[in-house]
């Protein structure tokens, strides 16, 4: 670069770091966002071989259940979102599911909750859905030999990866953790000391597990070899899943939660997830507001985000779970303009509401997950968000299988009544039973406007989910933001109880957090809040923008 040109770009740099900092990633054709530029190239590989989103989805799964260990998974469950560019959405469930032998009670010993048992043993397993769903939607919509969309998570798995920065302290920081689980240890440590980075990482059970997939599609592991490595690992540690369990898990094809926000679709995913409803509930809530008048940052909006967010939280607890279990739920009636109405009756525009444990006080009457977002050359979308519920799921690994065991059970309510001011919700829907879907917060979600492909959004962080995804669609519609400008943005969350709101560091002004304590609200600061991986499409030019959220390392939006 010539001396003087130099000087130019770094003034550029210097007076305009908003845009030096914020460009998204183009592409015309198609691509991925993931949290690891890895698997986003796996699947990008895909769609320029002519495979469909769902193809280049399955492709970046398995890739990503190797090479981002901590959620990436064949070992836990999540969510699909589908929409094609001609026809009909859907949505495919593949959450976990409770054992046949799973109680209401089971988390109690002598009437005391046990949260060991809830969250870290062999107890706290859900019976795996990845596989079952990945296969099921690559049934309805694959174009490439399922085959082929397994390959390369088998070759990462054997032949290794280069360890990064960021995934070499995420495993030297989870050691401690699994170090009473043998196989946990071999797995992500050369015999207890821990990779560093520039080392290579190679699963050897894992991709032995990944092939039987590959050769038998969900057979390969929910019978024969691997279904009896996960049944003994069970049986030999108080664990309750069996080989019948495995043997009975299905996916399922969901009909997505539809709504609208100022002329946009908005269609995301339904119970056993409580992500859609409760996001077109806050949405619907929102759209009688001026937020773009009021401006990103105002603490009038932020103000409006909170109790929209305590809102619909509160009805996620007393209304939301598996709907096999819950035929009845309201969801019609929790995502209407009408109720939104009502609960924007009930919001004092300079007040903050209360909540209570007690008490659900409106009309009633009247962090570890991963997410990723696909678009391909006919602009039709993915977007998947799947876990192992804790980084590294239970931190057990199915010895002889390579692959992490989640630890989804603790989704599900510790027990009945329990419901607290710190958060621990204890309402009938989501108490466990057997065969059950525990709730979950995931909420892959994608938008339109006028017929055409927006947005394709999602994120992890547990109950954060929500509002993040929540946050992401705000960002682009009522302020205009190119996606990796609206990932960027700082977060809030809200979730009813506990009653305050969670805001990342350093990304509000401390005049308006000083503004909502002057409404009522408690106020905390987090370091960070979920991980988006956002694609927006250009409505005039079709051209595709992906946001990677760079609160992580090693994510890209990965385009061609
Ligand atoms: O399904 C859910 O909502 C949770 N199990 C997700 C957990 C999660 O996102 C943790 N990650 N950061």
């Amino acid at each position: 670069m010539k001396p003087f040109l130099a000087i130019f770009c770094q003034l550029v740099i210097a007076t305009s770091p908003a845009l030096a900092t914020s460009r998204p990633t183009t592409a015309e054709k198609g691509m991925v966002v993931s949290q690891n530029a890895i698997a986003s190239q796996v699947g990008v590989d895909i769609l320029s071989e002519g495979g469909s989103a769902i193809d280049a989805a399955v492709g970046t799964a398995f890739a990503l259940a190797v090479v981002h260990p901590a959620a990436g998974n064949i070992g836990g469950g999540g969510f699909l979102v589908y929409r094609p560019n001609e026809g009909e959405p859907v949505a495919y469930d593949f959450r976990e599911r409770a054992p046949a032998a799973a109680t209401r009670d089971m988390w109690l010993v002598n009437g005391t909750y046990d949260s060991t048992r809830h969250h870290q043993n062999h107890l706290a397993v859900g019976v795996p859905g990845t596989v079952a769903g990945l296969h099921l939607a690559w049934e309805n919509e694959g174009k490439l030999p399922w085959k082929r969309l397994v390959e390369p998570a088998i070759k990462l798995a054997e032949a290794g990866f280069v360890v990064s920065h960021e995934l070499s302290t995420s495993l030297k920081r989870v050691l401690p953790r699994v170090k009473k689980y043998p196989a946990s240890v071999a797995a992500f440590s050369k015999d207890g000391v821990p990779y560093e980075p520039g080392e290579t990482l190679r699963q050897r059970d894992l991709a032995r597990a990944l092939r039987r997939i590959a050769e038998h599609g969900p057979d390969g592991f929910y019978t024969g070899e691997t279904a009896k490595l996960v049944a003994a690992e069970m049986e030999a540690n108080g664990g309750i899943i069996t080989l019948k369990d495995l043997k009975n898990y299905k996916a399922v094809l969901r009909k997505p939660i539809r709504g609208t926000y100022r002329g946009h679709e908005i269609i995301s995913m339904p119970p056993p997830s409580s992500g859609g409803t409760a996001l077109v509930q806050m949405l619907n809530t929102l759209e009688g507001y001026d937020l773009a008048a009021s401006g990103f940052g105002s603490a009038e909006n932020y103000h409006r985000y909170a109790e929209s967010m305590r809102h619909a939280f509160a009805d996620r607890a007393l209304h939301l779970g598996d709907p096999d279990a819950n035929p009845n739920m309201p969801l019609e009636r929790l995502t209407s303009k009408v109720y939104a109405g009502q609960i924007r009756s009930t919001i004092d525009p300079r007040k903050a509401g209360k909540s209570s444990p007690a008490k659900f006080e409106w009309p009633h009457e009247s962090n570890e997950t991963t997410h990723f977002s696909v678009v391909d050359a006919h602009r039709n979308a993915v977007s998947l968000t799947y876990t192992l519920e804790w980084s590294y799921g239970s931190g057990i690994v199915v010895p002889g299988a390579g692959f992490l065991l989640n630890n989804e059970m603790g989704d599900f309510n510790p027990a009945l009544g329990m419901t607290t001011a710190k958060g621990h919700i204890g309402t009938p829907p989501n108490l466990t039973a057997p065969g059950k879907r525990m709730l979950s917060s995931m909420t892959p979600t994608i938008v339109s406007k006028d017929g055409n492909l927006l947005m394709v959004t999602g994120t992890p962080g547990g109950r954060t989910i929500i509002n993040t995804v929540l946050q992401t669609i705000l960002n682009v519609v009522d302020f205009g933001m190119n996606a990796q400008e609206a990932v960027d943005a700082g977060r809030m969350h809200h979730q009813w109880l506990p009653d305050r709101i969670a805001v990342e560091r350093r990304k509000f002004s401390p005049d308006t957090l000083h503004i909502l304590r002057g409404f009522g609200h408690d106020i905390t600061e987090i370091s960070s809040q979920g991980v988006a991986e956002v694609i927006v499409v250009d409505p005039k030019t079709g051209q595709l923008s992906g946001g990677s959220d760079r609160r992580v390392a090693d994510g890209a939006a990965v385009g061609y």
